[in-house]
């Protein structure tokens, strides 16, 4: 075999050997390159005789043609194995199974929210939402607990900092009672709504958390007395833990903005404080000092609110016998309710 026909196979044998781009063109260097065994055949040709130089420089031309043809498809073949192999690793298998991002589920406090709403919801009861910023005359003054009232201390208050209108720091509400007022002096009489919403405090322990949920009562009318705050909430709470066999009881209390006043408490049916007493709610028949900042007649109307804790609700009625497990964000604790 001719030696340029030896060249050839071996350049076509070295290109088909090499698996990457660099190597390739470390072969291509040795044909065709500088110093490569196809330009040193060129190099010989300046030593010929003319009528031999043409006939071999144009032997010598057609098998640099083949060699540089070889290393062009091998390019493009490397060049698709490349681009299959990435192809390859993006591929995405319709067929597996999704990766599931996990459902979500309502929180147990939520779940008592709803269940409020829909509980009172079901009885002609308005459902109302206000600020959780709120002003000292909302929080306390209309609530019959003036400056220096000694009743302002029963609950910590957080401040917040800027003032209101009358120059008083603004706070966080303590309770859903403002709402009490909000609404009353926005709403024709008769008045009958709850407020659910969330509430804060300088408290903290197993019964007791700085931000927690209360759910206000109000129900204003010609006639309203106290023997209906204690029919309606009985109900609502037979509604709530779907029993009629509660142990539930109205204990003497209380608060600047209702007289008489009372606190209710509820027994454990479950859990390790099954039989222990817990308190629910504030009640009461509305002060007529109250009555008077709402801008009602306190001659011709009388009625009730209570203000209960959503977060103690639950724990009645799971049988929980810590409140912080509500806001630690386990999961294999908030799990159980979903
Ligand atoms: C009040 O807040 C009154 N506003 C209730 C009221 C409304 C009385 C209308 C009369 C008329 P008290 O501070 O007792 O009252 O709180 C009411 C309920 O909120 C408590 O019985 C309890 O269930 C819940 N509660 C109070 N503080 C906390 C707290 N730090 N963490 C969780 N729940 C709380
Ligand atoms: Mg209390």
């Amino acid at each position: 075999m001719d030696s340029l026909e030896q060249l050839i196979s071996l350049a076509q044998q070295d290109f088909r050997n090499v698996s990457d781009p660099v190597s390739l063109e470390n072969a291509k260097a040795k044909y065709l390159g500088k110093t490569g065994l196809i330009t040193a055949e060129m190099k010989m040709l300046g030593k010929m005789a003319p009528e031999e130089r043409k006939a071999r420089g144009a032997v010598i031309n057609a098998a640099k043609s083949k060699i540089e043809a070889a290393l062009n498809e091998r390019r493009q073949e490397l060049a698709n194995e490349k681009l299959q192999a990435k192809l390859n690793a993006e591929a995405i298998d319709v067929t597996l199974p999704g990766r599931g991002r996990g459902k979500g589920g309502i929180h147990p406090v939520m779940r008592t929210w709803e269940r409020i709403e829909r509980i009172f919801g079901s009885i002609g009861f308005d459902v109302a939402d206000g600020p959780e910023i709120e002003t000292d005359w909302t929080n306390f003054t209309a609530l019959n607990s003036p400056e220096n009232h000694p009743a302002r201390s029963m609950q910590d208050t957080f401040y917040i900092e800027g003032k209101d209108t009358q120059g008083k720091p603004l706070l966080l509400r303590t309770h859903t009672s403002p709402m009490q007022v909000r609404y009353a002096r926005s709403h024709e009489l008769p008045v009958k709504v709850i407020a659910p919403g969330r509430t804060y405090r300088v408290d903290s322990d197993a019964t007791h958390s700085p931000m927690f949920h209360q759910v206000e009562g109000l129900w204003i009318d010609r006639d309203i007395s106290f023997a209906d705050l204690k029919g309606v909430y009985l109900n609502f709470v037979q509604a709530f833990f779907e029993t009629d066999n509660l142990q539930v009881r109205f204990r003497p209390s209380y608060f600047p903005f209702t007289e008489p006043s009372a606190e209710i408490d509820i027994a454990f049916g479950s859990g390790p404080l099954k039989g222990k007493w817990l308190e629910v709610s504030g009640a009461g028949q509305v002060h007529p000092n109250v009555l008077k900042n709402m801008g009602i007649d306190s001659e011709q109307y009388i009625g009730f609110a209570f203000g209960s804790g959503l977060e103690r609700l639950t724990m009645l009625r799971y049988g929980i016998n810590d409140l912080r497990l509500f806001y630690e964000g386990d999961l294999r604790f908030l799990k159980q309710f979903n």
